[in-house]
């Protein structure tokens, strides 16, 4: 794997948990360890794919379910482009109110995040 891709993998691995972190503040609980492994695998063929040509996104994604990881893997498979969910019933919009930069600040994340 190239070096900046692995930078870069570890930087989104940074701003997921700090996400993660916002999101609890506001009473939304997510799976942290899923969210780790995703955002530290999701590249996992991108290098190849400079090669390749193949969508990164879905061949990472199948890879990791390939390999047992499936709730990984979807992950991965939708961190370009998200499936559609515009036919569920609901449409509420998002409930947050403050910018996750605050979150990171308030649960001392955002010191690790500009390291
Ligand atoms: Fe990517």
């Amino acid at each position: 794997m190239l070096e900046n891709i692995v930078v870069h993998s570890i930087q989104v691995y940074r701003v997921s948990m700090c996400l993660v972190d916002y999101l609890k503040l506001q009473g939304i609980q997510m799976d942290g360890q899923l969210v780790q492994a995703a955002a530290l695998l999701h590249d996992i063929t991108k290098t190849r794919s400079f090669e390749t040509e193949e969508n990164h996104a879905l061949t990472g994604g199948q890879v990791l379910t390939d390999l047992g990881y499936p709730e990984i893997g979807n992950l991965v498979r939708q961190h370009v482009r998200l499936d559609d969910y515009s036919d569920r019933k609901t449409s509420r919009k998002p409930r947050l109110s403050i910018m996750p930069i605050n979150a990171c600040s308030m649960t001392g994340s955002f010191h690790w995040m500009s390291a």
